[in-house]
Formats: structure tokens, C-alpha cells, sequence
């Protein structure tokens, strides 16, 4: 079965967000079971709503009080359009408020794990458990539910835990089922969307790419396209599919700028230029990057300097490609969700990546986005459809200006190399003890300082690094990881005995807030 999202009208979910920050956790369930989902702001206009053709709507959680003046609202011709309605939390409280329930604000937030039990076998809870452990996160009381509502599950604080009016289609429940502490969700997500909306799943990888490549030859037609390829899975996805997609059309352009890690640019010439047979450019950059930073120790003007340099070779490399008309990027589907702000004013922000600064407009460059409808676990999934090898796809987030931001002080060729070495024992440590997959980064870091140590029988005095490892989801707050102590020792021998010039190794326990990820 195809899965084009033309022919699937009617088989996706709108997700209307009033602000919760687990929306995209609804869009990512919806997905996992296989029916394509978009996250819409709740101010869309109606016929913006009604031209989705959506054949379920959900209405996601939100910070807000529905009893608030000029609390996020909807109107009430969304209940009325014959697509089954679902209300998360927030969503519940407003399908009340507007349906003319009653609900009360309350002093204090019920937060955290709840049990929730049965009181009919019906709605989205058939089929569960008489008993089940969800998790709430709500301020607001339902105190009276709206005519044609029957309260289906309750809990001891509150006897609206899920309602439903079964005529008109209309659901709501009071907890979050699409957090992973609410273990029947998806089985409560499933039962909505497959038995009561009657979707049927067709959201798959294979599908999808072969849709966005059909997608991108009608976008570009015959026109040659340029793809900034970092080495990042982001990018080497957006690579391999418009390889597959319009093949010779495509040039990608790498740029070697010095501050690679170690076979980084060998390991994309191998993909890209061997397996995938691309029109690859490596450009060797790395004297006119290193050159510049030579004497530079200050964080922000490191960065300013890489940055720029960047934009002026990527942009002198794609000057030659005078034909092309188009830029290709890897922006993700939460750089372009449109945020709504906890306080439902009318303050929207978009995100976008803008890897190759103001490139595009300069040189009246068409941008081509294919991943911007995916989550990076779905980005993952398609690289490994195209034939990417785990070590691109299963890659640890890399930044822009490189091993600069961890080596503090001045980025020396010497001193790139020592930090290089040590990086990769570092990483080669953590592949081999399958720690590597269970960090959402890991780094070494080289300080702007010496230590006194003994080697032998001569004092040495030479440099020390730091190893850092963390857990995030979107690398806007990390904990620190607790490798094991024999790692950390193994690595810390290795990086003194085969790395020259350093007697010393450190591992930074920091979590962010109060530190960021990298040290620059
Ligand atoms: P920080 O250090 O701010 O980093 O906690 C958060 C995440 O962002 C990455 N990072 C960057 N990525 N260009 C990038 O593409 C950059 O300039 C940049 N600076 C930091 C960092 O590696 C971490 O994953």
C-alpha cells in the first residue's frame, strides 16, 4: 500500500497545541503507530484546519487556565465537523468549558503519578484494565461534565479522569497518555485512533522516501542542487536521499576545516564519494581556518572567525556551480513547529537552521527541506532505509565550529591533534563497552593548562583534558552520565599512554543547567 499523503487524506491526525510540552510526544505516538501526524498551532484558522482533512483531531495539553480571560481557545464548530475529538488534560478542561461543563481553577496542581479506575468498558479505555497508572500534570478541576458526557474512568481526586460523549464522537481525558510514564497510552492512543476513528496505519519509512523523492524531483525539475554535508546525520540523510532522488543533479560540498575529528572526512569521502557514488567536493579549508584562529583564544571570536570563514568557502565552492538554483537542508520537524507561547498571546517563534548563514538569499538559492516533516528518531529510521551505515546514523550530535568549542585557549594544529587523539580512544572506549549508544553526547575537552606528573622517572609537565558524557533529549538541559569507573580508567590510561603531551585526564560531572555541553 502507498502511503502518499495525498492519497492518505483522511487517515492523519491534527494535533491542535495549546502550548503542553509534551505535544510532540502526541505527533511522535501517533506516528509509532504508523498514521501520519502534524502539530498545528490552536489559532489556525478553520479553513487552514478543514483543508488538513484531518480524520482525528487532539487537543494537546497547555499551562493555562481555561477559566483564565483570554485563555487559549478554539471554537466550537471543531466538535461539530464529524472527526472524532480527543482532549489531553488542558484539551479535556476546554471540550468541558465550551460544551458547557464546569470547571473550577484549583490552589493547588495535582502532579505526578496517579491510579486511575475503570468505570466502564467503553471509549478509549475499553479494553484496559480495571486499574491503571497514568500521569497527571494539571491545575484545573472538571467539576460537572457537558450534556451527552459520561465519565468513563475516575480517580480519588477527580471523577473525570477520561470522558466521552460516544454519539458525537467527543473524548477527553484528564491524565497525558502519551507520556512514557502512562504505560497504557498508546494502547489508549490505538484504541482512538484505529477502533473509534476507524484510521488505518500506512506511515512507514520505505513510503515515505520514496514520496519525498518524487516530492523533490517535481520540486527542483532539472535544476542542479548544492548540500552543505557536515558529516552530522542530519545532513547525510538529506545527502543520500537527494543522491536517490535526482543523483547526478546533486553536489555536496564538505568542508574540511581542521577541527574534523579523527576519519571524519576519510569516513564521508568513503560513503558519499565511494558507496553512494555522489558528486562530492571536499574542500581543504584547513589552513585558511587554522590560519585564522592562530593567536585567538577568545571563546566568542573563535566562534565569529569559523562562522565566517565557513560562509566564504562554502559560498566561493558554490559559486562554481553556477547552475544551481537550490540549497538543500536539514531542518527537523521541531525547528519548524511553530511554538505557542505559555501565555497564549499571540507571540509565535519559528525556529529554522541556518547552517550556511544568509546563503540562500545571497545567492537567490531555492531552499530544499525533505526531513522537515520528521522527528529525529523518524530521520534515523530513513537513513537506515537509504542504506547509511549505524556509524553516520547512530552518530553523536557534532557542532559547527568543531573541536574548537573544546579546546580552550588556542586551536594550534599541535593542539587539535593531541585533542583529536584523545577524542577518539575516548569514543573508541565507549563503542567497544556499548556505552557509546546510551549517551546522547560524549567529549573530551583539552584545558588551557599543564600539571606536573611523574612518567617513569622523569616530571613531566604537560596538558590535561576532560572527558564528558551526558543524557538529553534536545540538548537544551543534560545530567552528566555515571560511566563505570573501569571505563573511565581504561580510557584515562590509554589517553596518557598513547596520547603524547598529556599526563593527566578528568571527568567533568556538570549538568546543564548550570554548564552547557560543550566548554565554549
Ligand atoms: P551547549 O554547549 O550550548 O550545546 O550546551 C548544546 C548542543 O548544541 C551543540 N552545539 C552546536 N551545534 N553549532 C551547532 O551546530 C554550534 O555552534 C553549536 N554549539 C553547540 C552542542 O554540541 C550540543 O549538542
Amino acid at each position: 500500500m502507498s502511503a502518499s499523503l495525498d492519497q492518505l487524506a483522511g487517515d492523519r491526525v491534527l494535533i491542535l497545541d495549546f502550548g503542553s510540552q509534551y505535544t510532540q510526544l502526541i505527533a511522535r505516538r501517533v506516528r509509532e503507530l504508523g498514521i501520519y501526524a502534524e502539530i498545528r498551532p490552536f489559532r489556525s484558522s478553520r479553513a487552514d484546519i478543514e483543508a488538513f482533512g484531518a480524520g482525528a483531531i487532539i487537543l494537546s495539553g497547555g499551562p493555562n487556565s481555561v477559566t483564565d480571560e483570554g485563555a487559549p481557545s478554539i471554537g466550537t464548530w471543531i466538535y461539530e465537523q464529524g472527526v472524532p475529538v480527543l482532549g489531553i488534560c488542558y484539551g479535556l478542561q476546554l471540550t468541558c468549558h465550551l460544551l458547557g461543563g464546569k470547571v473550577r481553577k484549583s490552589d493547588h496542581r495535582e502532579y505526578g503519578a496517579a491510579q486511575v479506575r475503570k468505570l466502564e468498558d467503553a471509549g478509549i479505555v475499553a479494553g484496559l484494565d480495571d486499574h491503571f497508572g497514568v500521569w497527571m500534570s494539571h491545575g484545573d478541576v472538571v467539576e460537572s461534565i457537558p450534556e451527552g458526557f459520561v465519565a468513563q474512568a475516575d480517580t480519588d481526586s477527580t471523577p473525570f479522569a477520561a470522558i466521552a460523549d460516544e454519539v458525537r464522537k467527543i473524548y477527553g481525558v484528564q491524565f497525558h497518555p502519551e507520556v512514557h510514564h502512562t504505560p497504557q497510552g498508546k494502547a489508549m492512543l490505538s484504541r482512538f485512533l484505529f477502533d473509534i476513528c476507524g484510521l488505518s496505519s500506512g506511515w512507514n519509512m520505505a513510503d515515505f522516501l520514496d514520496e519525498k523523492a518524487r516530492d523533490i524531483q517535481a520540486q527542483v525539475g532539472q535544476d542542479h542542487v548544492l548540500c552543505g554535508l557536515s558529516g552530522g546525520v542530519d545532513s547525510s540523510v538529506v545527502a543520500a536521499l537527494l543522491q536517490r532522488a535526482i543523483g547526478s543533479q546533486l553536489t555536496c560540498i564538505f568542508v574540511d576545516n581542521g577541527l574534523l575529528r579523527h576519519n571524519e572526512r576519510e569516513t564521508v569521502e568513503e560513503i558519499f564519494g565511494r558507496n553512494f557514488n555522489a558528486n562530492l567536493v571536499v574542500v581543504d579549508a584547513r589552513e585558511q581556518f587554522l590560519g585564522e584562529l592562530a593567536g585567538v583564544t577568545d571563546p566568542e571570536t573563535k566562534r565569529k572567525i569559523i562562522g565566517r570563514v565557513f560562509i566564504e568557502v562554502f559560498e566561493a565552492e558554490a559559486a562554481k556551480r553556477s547552475d544551481a538554483k537550490w540549497l538543500a537542508q536539514g531542518t527537523l520537524y521541531p525547528d519548524v513547529i511553530e511554538s505557542v507561547s505559555p501565555t497564549g498571546g499571540p507571540s509565535v517563534t519559528i525556529k529554522s537552521h541556518h547552517n550556511v548563514g544568509g546563503l540562500p538569499e545571497r545567492m537567490g538559492l531555492g531552499l530544499v527541506e525533505p526531513l522537515r516533516e520528521l522527528f529525529k528518531d523518524e530521520v534515523r529510521a530513513l537513513g537506515r532505509e537509504l542504506g547509511l551505515p549505524d556509524e553516520v546514523i547512530m552518530r553523536h550530535p557534532f557542532p559547527g565550529p568543531g573541536l574548537a568549542v573544546r579546546c580552550p585557549g588556542e586551536c594550534s594544529p599541535e593542539r587539535l591533534a593531541t585533542l583529536r587523539a584523545a577524542d577518539h580512544i575516548f569514543m573508541d572506549e565507549l563503542h567497544r563497552s556499548g556505552w557509546y549508544s546510551k549517551c546522547w553526547q560524549a567529549l573530551v575537552v583539552l584545558l588551557p593548562v599543564r600539571s606536573v606528573g611523574v612518567m617513569g622517572d622523569e616530571r613531566t609537565f604537560e596538558e590535561v583534558v576532560s572527558l564528558r558524557a551526558v543524557t538529553s533529549t534536545d540538548g537544551m538541559t543534560a545530567d552528566w552520565v555515571p560511566l563505570p569507573y573501569d571505563l573511565l580508567g581504561r580510557t584515562a590510561n590509554r589517553i596518557i599512554n598513547e596520547v603524547r603531551g598529556v599526563n593527566r585526564v578528568l571527568f567533568d560531572v556538570t549538568s546543564k543547567p548550570p554548564g552547557t555541553i560543550e566548554w565554549e
